[in-house]
């Protein structure tokens, strides 16, 4: 089972920031996930919300500012650390390269609030030699999803369910295969043993969002899903139980 880095080592370092990747990267991780948005002069970036008003305090809408404006607003000052800013796509790349054997890019795009990010995207990993073997594009968007796929007949596409309950597992399960998906993702809540059954008998790998306690874990690996995101890169081997 793969053990990937939600936000990088999210659960030691503030999410989705180059202290984060560094620290995911230094603890051994192969497998990556984050979030990843496009500014209003169109840098790719990675963070979680679509506006900055949680470490703010205030509406900072990644849509709506250019990088130079982004990049001044701490957004990590956790842990220890005192200023992390939201770093370029580009960068997390830089770092996670060569350590990064899976790299699940998940779109933050409802609404297609970015238009173009997609093919943003798409490019941008076609033009980084060794990427686009290692990746795995996911949305919560189906829209977004289907255009990933107009864009790129080959992408690996991950169908991220949302507010799934085991009546819409099925449908959910078409939709993702209609768009080629590879792998469906499902939150813990719904994380049993027949419905992994369910999708991999339709042909998907399985990964669970936000597995953080051991036992779940421990539990996920039983029950035979393919990957756990996780914000402590070392949920299986240390000592602490959160
Ligand atoms: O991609 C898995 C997981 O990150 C989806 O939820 O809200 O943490 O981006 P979220
Ligand atoms: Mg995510």
């Amino acid at each position: 089972m793969k053990i990937i880095s939600h936000r990088g080592a999210s659960g030691y370092a503030p999410e989705n920031t180059l202290a984060a990747f560094e620290l995911a990267v230094k603890m051994g991780s192969k497998n990556f996930e984050f979030d990843v948005h496009l500014t209003k002069d169109g840098k790719l970036v990675v963070y979680h919300d679509y506006d900055l008003k949680r470490p703010a305090g205030r509406e900072l809408v990644i849509a709506r500012l250019n990088y130079a404006e982004l990049r001044k607003v701490n957004v990590g000052n956790r842990f220890g650390y005192p200023f992390e800013r939201v770093p370029l796509l580009a960068e997390v790349l830089d770092l996670l390269t060569p350590a990064a054997e899976w790299i699940n890019f998940e779109l933050k795009n409802d609404g297609n609030v970015y238009p173009g990010l997609e093919r943003e995207l798409v490019e941008f990993v076609a033009a980084r030699p060794g990427i686009r073997e290692k990746s795995l594009f996911s949305s919560f968007d189906y829209a977004t999803l289907k255009r990933l796929r107009e864009l790129d007949a080959g992408a690996r596409l991950g169908y991220l369910g949302h507010n799934l309950k085991t009546a819409l597992l099925l449908p959910a399960i078409m939709r993702a295969k209609s768009v080629g998906a590879v792998n469906f993702h499902m939150h813990l809540r719904l994380a049993y043993k027949l419905h992994v059954a369910m999708i991999h008998k339709a042909g998907m790998k399985v990964c669970v969002y936000t597995v953080n306690k051991r036992e779940d874990a421990l539990k996920m690996e039983r029950i035979g899903v393919d990957g756990i995101f996780s914000n402590y890169p070392d949920i299986l081997s240390k000592k602490i139980i959160v």
